[in-house]
């Protein structure tokens, strides 16, 4: 293992840019968890049409509090056994952890890789690393530094050759009387029962859920409305909220207005989207009004999740 390599990669995650590197099941496309913009550039590379929640990755134990906002005995008994491994564990998180990381979710999927390479990087860099697989949306999961290159010529790959398990690890939440697995994978249900029971409500929903299908994705309880231009379409505006993509006009008169990005960078507006959301669910505005951004590059994405939003308070209307 080549630690130059392993160095340089560091200090790429420590400025907030994108590094590819190896896992034991395929390889991840990593930023630094905590830092909200470098996670933005994750989902704009990837083009993936929506948000979906990552995983973070650790490399020691000791290390999950930064992410895990939780003390369930249960949770170090399955660490124990199965990490370093192919095991995602779906945990409370703290504040830390970004909204876009999680898509507005509560939760964080958290693991530990077993790839010495990957626990060197995650150890070198002094952070949690957010990471996908290293693929383009619908394209084919990478187990090969080659493979990456292909689809990112542009993004640092730390080669560590093929990876052994090949297939995206499990995915689990825990329930109060046991685990359900969200995402089969090279650990099996029979082996997470050595250490705890399948929970009763598992299984009774479709194994392969789609992850945009999530009904854990976030939508905020306040009615959200798309308007072009809100600050001149929108008439009752002192009740209401505005997400608005860049600097809204004077004329505007929104009572809380949350702006994604001054200088209207998508990029940043996906890492500002989720944040925008919570805090206006939690302000005294009724409803919320959000400016469209343009459908290209990650605003597909964008747009998918407003859209979503403003469906659920038609549904509850
Ligand atoms: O093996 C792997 O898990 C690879 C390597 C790079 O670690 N990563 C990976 O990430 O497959 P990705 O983004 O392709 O898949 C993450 C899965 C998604 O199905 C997502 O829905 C689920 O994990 N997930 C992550 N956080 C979640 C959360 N808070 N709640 C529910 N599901 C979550
Ligand atoms: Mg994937």
């Amino acid at each position: 293992m080549n630690s130059t390599e392993i160095k340089y990669a560091a200090e790429l995650i420590v400025k907030g840019e994108l590094v590819a590197f190896p896992t034991e099941t395929v390889y991840g496309l990593g930023a630094n968890a905590f830092n909200p913009l470098a996670v933005a550039k994750i989902f704009a590379v990837k083009e993936r049409p929506s948000f979906d929640p990552l995983i973070v990755h650790i490399a020691d134990l000791n290390d999950i509090s930064n992410v895990y906002a939780g003390n369930d005995d249960r949770v170090y008994q399955l660490a124990e056994k199965f990490w370093p491994g192919p095991l995602t564990m779906v945990l409370p998180k703290t504040s830390s952890v970004p909204d876009i990381v999680t898509s507005g979710l509560q939760t964080a999927g958290v693991r530990m890789p077993a790839n010495d390479m990957a626990l060197a990087f995650i150890r070198a860099a002094k952070t949690p690393i957010a990471a996908p697989s290293a693929n383009k949306f619908g394209m084919i999961s990478p187990t090969e530094a080659l493979h990456v290159k292909k689809q990112f010529p542009d993004i640092y790959t730390l080669d560590g050759g093929k990876t052994n398990v090949g297939i995206e690890s499990t995915v689990i939440s825990i329930n109060d009387d046991g685990f359900e697995i969200l995402r089969p994978g090279a650990i099996t249900s029979q082996d997470l029962q050595h250490v705890l029971p399948i929970s009763k409500t598992a299984g009774r929903k479709t194994q392969l859920k789609s992850p945009g299908l999530l009904k854990s994705h976030y939508s905020p309880k306040k009615p959200l409305y798309i308007v072009e231009n809100p600050c001149v379409n929108y008439k009752s505006q002192t009740e209401a909220g505005l997400i608005s993509f860049g600097e809204p006009d004077s004329s505007c008169r929104f009572s809380h207005v949350e702006i994604l990005s001054k200088t209207r960078n998508p990029v940043e507006a996906a890492a500002n989207l989720f944040s925008a959301m919570h805090r206006l669910d939690e302000s005294d505005v009724t409803h919320i009004v959000a400016e469209p951004v343009p459908e290209t590059g990650i605003g597909i994405a964008i747009m998918d999740r407003l859209q979503k939003a403003a469906y659920q308070s038609k549904k509850t209307k």
